[in-house]
Order: structure tokens, then C-alpha cells, then sequence
């Protein structure tokens, strides 16, 4: 029996989710990176140990373990959920930073969800309602990655399907993400905690896939500029999700917060503290998971 603490980052191929990975299994958690691609999650899973090993850091076998999901798709959400529920006997930490950003949109999957939606909202909301028990067995912390922009949402066209324009639809998801983060935080009061986390802008640089991942057109020129004038390394993120979820003996001090790297933002957040919406949204949901059907 180990006292390592289990951490799931989803995302974890990402610039933060990798970050953090590496961040939370230097200092000493098992860490579980989740993503789409099993191929892909091995090949981080090698470059995260050669990073560890290059510190000096010694890793037994499973710390660094991996988990197939798609986030897009409900029944892969469940499968990866019950799996999860089997192999892990505690869940002291999740990491939602899974993020997908699609142009030449509306991309609406078989399910007839959008695929934006579907992922950055509903694949996580769904996943962590099905890990409920673990969470609050191990007195876990959910960490929201967010995005500050507030965006209107149309609550009759909750996927941006119509008039979809790709920015305002990937946006109002992470509009969402904090909504889900507040309601998250009082509804489960008591039993673990939710957390949002703004990580400023980050890109890892180095990736060699970064080419391939620019939108066309203007906007990619125009993320191309601000990566190279205002990016930082993704570590700059990963550090402050490490002490999160390691340094607080007593979790609930920080439940409903939201922290800018590792500042708590005081100003209370519009999206994360508006109770009848959060709760809309949620009810909303719980229906188009299919957690329930009535
Ligand atoms: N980077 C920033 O500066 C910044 C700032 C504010 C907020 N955020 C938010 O932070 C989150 C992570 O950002 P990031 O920069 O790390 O993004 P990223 O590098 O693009 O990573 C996104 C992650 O989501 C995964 N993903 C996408 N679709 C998926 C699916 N269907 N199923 C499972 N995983 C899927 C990707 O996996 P694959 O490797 O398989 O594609 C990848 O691991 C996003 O929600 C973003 O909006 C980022």
C-alpha cells in the first residue's frame, strides 16, 4: 500500500497537462495521463521519465500510468470512468485541462453533439460525476483549467451550433468550464473539493507538432505573434497545479476558489458565482450526458 497521492490529469499531452504531470510526479505523486491516443500517451509517458531521470529523479513502475479517453464521446467517457473506478482505489486529485479548439465549424458529431462542446464541456462534466465515489472517499480536488473571457450564452443554442463561428463557440465552452467549477464547488460541499485555475498563456514552444496545431489564415498569423512576444513556458503553469494539490492539508479552505498561477483571485468571477445559472446549466447537462433521462 502506497500513500503517494493518485492524480488524473486530463489533457496531459497538452502544454499544461503535461506540464503539471511532471510537475506533481517530481514531487512524488502517481500520476495518470490521460488522453486519446494510447501511442501518443506512451510516447509522453517516455519523455516525461527521460525529463524525471534527467533530474535525478527515480520513478517506480506505474507512477507515471496512463489512461485512453476520448472526450468527445460519451461511451468512451464511461468505459474510461468505470476502468478508472477498478483501478484505482483512490482519486486524490483530478486535472480537467483538456481543450479543443476546431475551425470550419460546426463539426457536429454522430452523437449530434458539437464537438467543441462535447469535449471541453460535457466529456469532463461526465467523467468526473462518474468518479464521484473515489473523489469523495479520498478527499479530492478537482482543478478546473479555465479561461477568464466571458462570453454571452445562448441558452437556446447551448453548442453554438447556429451561426456557429469557432471562437465565440470554443470561448463560450470555457465560459462553461467555470460555471461548472462554482456549482461543482457548492454542490459538493463537505465531500471534495473544486477548484478553477487560470494558467495566463502558455505555449510550449519546442513541441514540434506546434506548426501543424495554428488555425489558417490571420488568426494563426495572429497567434503566431502573441506566442512569440507573450508565451511562457508551460512549467510556469504546471508548478502552481503541483502545490494545489499537494500543499493544502485542508483542501476545503480552498474550494470554490480561483487562482491565477498561484495568486487566489479575490474578485469574485461572474460565470462561477451565479447560482441559478450554474445550476441551469448543470440540469442541462446531466440530460445531454445522459447521466439521466428523466
Ligand atoms: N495554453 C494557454 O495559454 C491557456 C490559457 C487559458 C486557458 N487554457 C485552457 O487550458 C486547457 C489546456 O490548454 P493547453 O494549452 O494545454 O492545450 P493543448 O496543448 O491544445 O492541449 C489540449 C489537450 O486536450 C486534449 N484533447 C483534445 N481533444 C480531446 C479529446 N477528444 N479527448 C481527449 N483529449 C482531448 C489534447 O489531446 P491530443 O494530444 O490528443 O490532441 C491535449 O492533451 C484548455 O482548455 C485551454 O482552453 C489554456
Amino acid at each position: 500500500m502506497t500513500n503517494k497521492q493518485t492524480i488524473l490529469i486530463a489533457g496531459a499531452t497538452g502544454n499544461i497537462g503535461r506540464a503539471a504531470t511532471v510537475a506533481l510526479a517530481k514531487r512524488g505523486a502517481q500520476v495518470v495521463m490521460l488522453g486519446r491516443s494510447a501511442d501518443k500517451l506512451k510516447a509522453k509517458v517516455g519523455q516525461v521519465g527521460a525529463e524525471l531521470s534527467e533530474a535525478q529523479i527515480e520513478v517506480q513502475d506505474k507512477d507515471i500510468d496512463i489512461l485512453v479517453i476520448d472526450f468527445s464521446n460519451m461511451n468512451s467517457v464511461s468505459l474510461a470512468a468505470e476502468e478508472a473506478m477498478k483501478r484505482f482505489t483512490k482519486i486524490n486529485g483530478l486535472i480537467l485541462s483538456v481543450g479543443a479548439l476546431i475551425q470550419n465549424g460546426p463539426n457536429i458529431l454522430p452523437s449530434g453533439h458539437e464537438v467543441m462542446f462535447a469535449t471541453n464541456v460535457m466529456g469532463p462534466f461526465l467523467f468526473t460525476e462518474l468518479l464521484l465515489k473515489r473523489l469523495e472517499e479520498s478527499d479530492g480536488l478537482v482543478v478546473h483549467v479555465i479561461a477568464p473571457f466571458d462570453k454571452e450564452i445562448d441558452w437556446n443554442d447551448l453548442e453554438s451550433i447556429r451561426n456557429h463561428k469557432p471562437m465565440l463557440a470554443f470561448n463560450r465552452t470555457k465560459v462553461f468550464n467555470r460555471m461548472i467549477s462554482g456549482e461543482s464547488a457548492r454542490r459538493y460541499i463537505g465531500k471534495f473539493s473544486s477548484i478553477a485555475f487560470d494558467p495566463a498563456y502558455v505555449i510550449d514552444k519546442t513541441d514540434p507538432e506546434l506548426k501543424e496545431r495554428w488555425p489558417s489564415g490571420f488568426a494563426g498569423f495572429f497567434w503566431r505573434i502573441m506566442t512569440i512576444l507573450f508565451a511562457k513556458s508551460p512549467a510556469i503553469a504546471g508548478e502552481p497545479i503541483a502545490n494545489l494539490m499537494l500543499s493544502h492539508r485542508d483542501r476545503s479552505e480552498i474550494n470554490g476558489a480561483l487562482f491565477k498561477l498561484d495568486k487566489r483571485v479575490e474578485k469574485p468571477d461572474k460565470a462561477m458565482n451565479d447560482e441559478v445559472l450554474g445550476k441551469r446549466l448543470w440540469e442541462k447537462l446531466v440530460l445531454l450526458t445522459g447521466l439521466t433521462t428523466e
